[in-house]
């Protein structure tokens, strides 16, 4: 089916070359036989009576035949599941693959004008249902902005937001260096930096989003601009932390470091080992910041269908030369049932984890925020542990995991020394526990059942935290689940800031109310 028609909101000729899209079905069914038919005898457009996602598919495809995409075709089964969690597929109207910060600007003029929803995703990991996608809506999927270039004088590389880490590693790793991103591969390169992102290098450097030092960005009027520390530098600040309020960013300027090889791997122990791994990981909070090239993550791991808890840990040093490092030496002395560390490089690493943390199963992610203290990981222990035997554990497929995600002063300084950042994580009560809460199960006839579980041991931890004196304001965003207070904790007053700047950028709302999926700092 060939079909021209006049749209009254755009100037835009359409081609629709796709077989039976839903919108041209809502327009025929919608427009009737009575409207004045031009070209081949069909009816005009008419946008009182389409909805603006119909509109706005129909346009997107004249402008991008070969860029959307409508159910029943291969790529959009593609993109809508190219998700971590199942929880996040939906039924977008279309699926638009842009492959330019031009299709971008142009994408966002057409939806903004029309009045449109959407949503956008990068790599597609964050598990929080509606966040990166939209039901009836258009979804942008940014897979195509795959752009990965070091600078001519090394010191930055240039990344495109389809990127995932994996991929930005393997191509340093030839040079030697390094960026700051991801600690598993698959993991996406946007939504990591908009939220802050946290590296096995961030006690070094700070934040991943510290080291960003310039994002291009697609702004609600369409205009793409480069916000650096001196152009744009309020956008510039805000995107180190702030989330999808403000713009779509279409590339960001990461700085590289001289990482040639590592040491890393993973160590696990059996249950038996609760103790000793407590008070290791307790020791690491307490000492971590003495020696910034060691980094851990800490896990406690419940697996229902071997009804076993058992204790593992990542562990990193960043050196070419002896593995064998006193910081990391309260693990590597427990005895473990595998052992994984040794020299490796960053790029090796992620590539032979991926397959632990790959997509399919269902997950669910909370966060905890604590003092680095032993009072506060043992009441995280115990009572996560107990609630989960108690109410979830014969859920199908369960997996229920605690990671311990140490935090320094050194990590926060680093921000501050870079330029400072919207998070403003009070230095003054480092070090911290930036606990991540994580679920994963079989199916979606449990889902409530999970988020339900999932608020309740968090509320009572929480409790018991602040009963200890323990209980830490900021909630990392990337790590969090829908519904926790994020910009609210951010320090010194900078989600007033954060408000003003999006305001400037977005008067019209485009980036709140049309794509709404993401953290907001409007509705924060
Ligand atoms: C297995 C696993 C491991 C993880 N490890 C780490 C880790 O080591 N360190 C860490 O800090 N975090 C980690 N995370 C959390 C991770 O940072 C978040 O899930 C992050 O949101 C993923 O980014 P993404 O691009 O894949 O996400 P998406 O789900 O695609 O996007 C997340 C949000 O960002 C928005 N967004 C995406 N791209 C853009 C863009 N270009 N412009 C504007 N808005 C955009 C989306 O609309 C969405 O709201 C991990 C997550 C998982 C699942
Ligand atoms: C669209 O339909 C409405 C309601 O039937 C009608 O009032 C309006 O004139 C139509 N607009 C166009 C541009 O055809
Ligand atoms: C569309 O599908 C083709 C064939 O599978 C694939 O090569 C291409 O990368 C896909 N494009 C997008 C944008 O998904
Ligand atoms: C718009 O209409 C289409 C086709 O009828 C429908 O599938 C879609 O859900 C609607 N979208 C919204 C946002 O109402
Ligand atoms: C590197 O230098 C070449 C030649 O001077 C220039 O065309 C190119 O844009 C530069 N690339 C970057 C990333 O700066
Ligand atoms: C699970 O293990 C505990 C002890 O660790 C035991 O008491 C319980 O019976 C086991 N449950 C099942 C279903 O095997
Ligand atoms: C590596 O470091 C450890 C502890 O710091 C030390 O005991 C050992 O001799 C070192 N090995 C080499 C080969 O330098
Ligand atoms: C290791 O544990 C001991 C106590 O057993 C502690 O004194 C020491 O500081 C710890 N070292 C590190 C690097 O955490
Ligand atoms: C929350 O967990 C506590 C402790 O296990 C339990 O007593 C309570 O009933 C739970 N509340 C809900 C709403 O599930
Ligand atoms: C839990 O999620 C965090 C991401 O925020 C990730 O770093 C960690 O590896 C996950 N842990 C497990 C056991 O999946």
């Amino acid at each position: 089916m060939l079909v021209t028609m006049r749209l009254s909101a755009l100037f835009t000729v359409l081609c629709l070359v796709h077989p039976d899209p839903a919108w041209a079905t809502a327009r025929s069914s919608a427009s009737g036989t009575s409207a004045a038919a031009p070209g081949r005898g069909e009816a005009p457009l008419n946008s009182t009576h389409a909805n603006a996602s119909v509109l706005a598919c129909s346009a997107l495809e004249g402008t991008f035949p070969t860029k959307l995409w409508v159910p029943g075709q291969a790529n959009y089964t593609a993109e809508n599941q190219h998700f971590w969690s199942p929880t996040d597929y939906a039924s977008p109207l279309c699926v638009l693959t842009p492959s330019s910060a031009s299709d971008v600007s142009t994408a966002v003029r057409i939806l903004s004008r029309l009045k449109a929803k959407f949503a956008v995703r990068g790599g597609g990991h964050m598990p929080i249902p509606g966040y990166a996608n939209i039901n009836g809506g258009v979804l942008i999927a940014l897979s195509d902005l795959g752009q990965l270039a070091l600078a001519n004088d090394s010191s930055y590389v240039s990344v495109g937001p389809g990127r995932r880490w994996e991929e930005v590693y393997a191509y340093l790793q030839p040079y030697g260096l390094i960026a700051l991103g991801g600690r598993v591969g698959l993991v996406g390169v946007p939504g990591l930096l908009l939220g802050g992102g946290i590296s096995f290098y961030s006690n070094q450097y700070g934040f991943a989003a510290d080291n960003v030092i310039a994002y291009q960005v697609v702004l609600a009027s369409g205009a793409i601009v480069t916000a650096t520390a001196s152009a744009y530098a309020d956008l510039f600040w805000a995107l180190k932390g702030g989330g999808n309020s403000f713009g779509i960013v279409t590339r960001f300027d990461l700085l590289t470091y001289s990482s040639p090889s590592i040491c890393a791997g993973i160590m696990e122990y059996a249950g038996d080992q609760q103790q000793p791994f407590l008070a290791a990981v307790a020791n690491f909070g307490q000492y971590g910041s003495a020696d910034t090239k060691a980094a851990v993550i800490p896990s406690i791991f419940m697996l229902g269908a071997l009804n076993t808890t058992v204790y593992t840990t990542a562990l990193f040093y960043d050196t070419t030369a002896n593995c064998s490092q006193p910081a990391l030496s309260n693990f590597t002395a427990l005895p473990a049932i595998a052992n994984s560390y040794a020299s490796t490089t960053l790029a090796a690493y992620v590539a032979g984890t991926d397959a632990l943390i790959g997509d399919g199963t269902r997950q669910e992610f909370r966060v905890i925020s604590s003092l680095a203290t032993a009072a506060a990981l043992q009441v995280v222990h115990d009572t996560f542990v107990q609630m989960v035997l108690d109410h979830i554990w014969d859920v199908d497929g369960i997996q229920a995991s605690v990671a311990f995600q140490p935090v320094t002063s050194h990590f926060i300084q680093q921000g501050i020394a870079h330029g400072g950042n919207p998070q403003a994580v009070d230095v003054a009560s480092a070090p911290y526990f930036w606990m991540v809460e994580n679920f994963s199960w079989n199916s979606a006839a449990d889902d409530a059942k999970i988020h339900a579980f999932a608020l309740n041991v968090t509320s009572v931890i929480d409790a018991q935290l602040s009963a200890v004196g323990a209980k830490a304001r900021y909630q990392y965003m990337n790590d969090a689940g829908s519904g926790q207070a994020i910009f609210q904790n951010y320090g010194a007053g900078n989600l007033a800031k954060l408000k003003a700047i999006r305001a400037r950028y977005d008067p019209a709302k485009v980036y709140t109310d049309l794509m709404p999926g993401g953290w907001k700092v409007d509705l924060a």
